[in-house]
């Protein structure tokens, strides 16, 4: 009873089953580092401000460090019987210092405590996050420079549509992860405003300086509202949302990763380490890691649901379901992390089989684009020259033949304007070669993306 923080109106101790639902040390034992940074920056402002005496500020912040020190070597363990991290730190801090250690929590509630210990932990999380995703991107610039001109069928409805260079279709990545580090950048911005000093909801009747601590916890400024202050939320929503773009990237990269492993695909295969058996099927070898990231997907768009739904009903300010943000965003970047990291070394080892899928290519009539063009290019009206070839195909379809292989007198029964010239403006590399419009499959554009991207990571 007596170790509880809020002890002293209650006369009887909580329901030890109620205790335990009640409990968040669990989950936010892992922001220790924070609570007690933001602890040792809110005591050296009481203390700078007169609110403490210089010695109390000395004393108290001198202990909070030495039990930073001691929990970070391990001699020191978090005891899961507090109720949460805040209380486990104070309560650690009076042990250590007695009476002085309960002058630490003068002008703060554990409402604009938590509302800080979550935003820095989240802040460096999402540091990581960027890292992981930079990382990434510069794998897949290297495997796109060395696959800019291999050919490979491009796809629209699944079906063969025009072919691409593996390095155009691996970029395109890029950009997706690209847009998911702005993201996590705008949302990092927003939420870097210090919430301390916003007291319970109210404010403070102390003279704190709210800028002081802002200012020595790397922050932007102060949230400007005490009772959005301890209740906003935002932040989660949007990083967890910031992360969920970022698992539906995986997510359709991975299904990808998956198609292009079957033996009907054979586009690439993915080294041993990063394979999986079957404990039945000695042939097998399973692209489990893409498919875990395309299932986890799943998982972290159900933590943003809950988080929004979490928010939506509850009036200002704190209320305690607030303290269900914390497993749900913790969730969200442990899986991203997880997915980030064993993402890059997986496609840094693959295999590309480039003979296959130019083989991919040439069936399919995927050049049929370019077959109009060359009649384009030659006067006719596009409209006109793609009829021209769609009939062409037909009859080519019944008489089992391709572009490649009919003959000029055949092109010749469809238009007067097809020559010997038509097999090179047909041939896939050239085909390929040509889209050098801003941002097309040409391997010039591929290397412009390249050198875009690069010159984004270095910001
Ligand atoms: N464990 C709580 C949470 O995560 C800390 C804040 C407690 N505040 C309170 N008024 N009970 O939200």
């Amino acid at each position: 009873m007596s170790d509880k923080l809020w002890a002293g109106r209650f006369s009887r101790a909580l329901d030890a089953q109620a205790n335990d639902y009640n409990a968040s040390i669990r989950f936010d034992k892992r922001m220790y580092a924070e609570d007690i940074t933001g602890s040792m920056a809110h005591a050296a402002m009481l203390s700078a401000t007169g609110i403490i005496s210089k010695e109390d500020g000395e004393t108290i912040i001198g202990a909070l460090e030495g039990i930073l020190a001691d929990v970070n070597s391990g001699k020191l363990e978090i005891d899961l019987g507090a109720e949460d991290i805040h209380s486990f730190v104070e309560q650690e801090l009076v042990r250590r210092i007695g009476d002085t250690g309960k002058r630490l929590h003068t002008a703060r509630s554990r409402n604009d405590q938590v509302a800080l210990d979550l935003r820095l932990y989240l802040r460096n999380q999402t540091d990581e996050i960027i890292a992981l995703l930079k990382k990434l991107i510069q794998v897949i610039c290297d495997k796109a420079e060395a696959y800019s001109a291999a050919i490979m069928p491009g796809y629209t409805h699944m079906q063969r549509a025009q072919p691409i260079s593996f390095g155009h279709h691996l970029m395109s990545y890029c950009f997706m992860l690209l847009r998911d580090i702005g993201r996590l950048q705008d949302a990092r911005a927003r939420m870097n405003v210090s919430p301390l000093g916003c007291g319970a909801l109210a404010g403070t009747t102390f003279p704190i300086d709210r800028e002081m601590t802002a200012q020595s916890l790397g922050f932007d400024g102060s949230c400007l509202n005490s009772l959005d202050g301890v209740s906003d939320r935002d932040f989660c929503v949007e990083l967890a949302s910031a992360l969920s773009l970022v698992m539906a990237h995986l997510s359709r990269f991975s299904e990808e990763i998956i198609l292009w492993c079957s033996w009907e695909f054979k586009f690439i295969e993915l080294d041993d380490a990063f394979s999986t058996g079957s404990s039945i099927m000695p042939q097998k070898k399973n692209p489990d890691i893409a498919e875990l990231t395309r299932g986890k997907a799943g998982r972290v768009y159900g933590d943003l649901i809950s988080l929004l739904t979490m928010l939506k009903g509850i009036p200002l300010a704190y209320n305690k379901d607030m303290q269900e943000d914390k497993e749900a965003i913790f969730d969200c970047f442990d899986t991203a992390k997880m997915a980030l990291t064993v993402f890059a070394p997986m496609l840094e080892t693959m295999r590309v089989n480039t003979d296959r899928m130019r083989k991919a290519a040439l069936e399919g009539f995927i050049n049929a684009t370019d077959c109009a063009d060359y009649l384009c290019a030659k006067g006719l009206p596009f409209r006109s020259a793609y009829k021209i070839v769609g009939e062409l195909v037909a009859y080519l379809i019944r008489t089992s033949k391709t572009l490649e292989s009919a003959s000029l007198s055949e092109y010749k029964q469809f238009s007067d304007l097809f020559d010997e010239d038509v097999y090179q403006a047909i041939n896939l590399e050239r085909c390929v070669e040509k889209r050098q419009s801003l941002g097309g499959t040409s391997p010039v554009q591929v290397a412009k993306q390249i050198a875009f991207v690069r010159e984004q990571l270095q910001k």
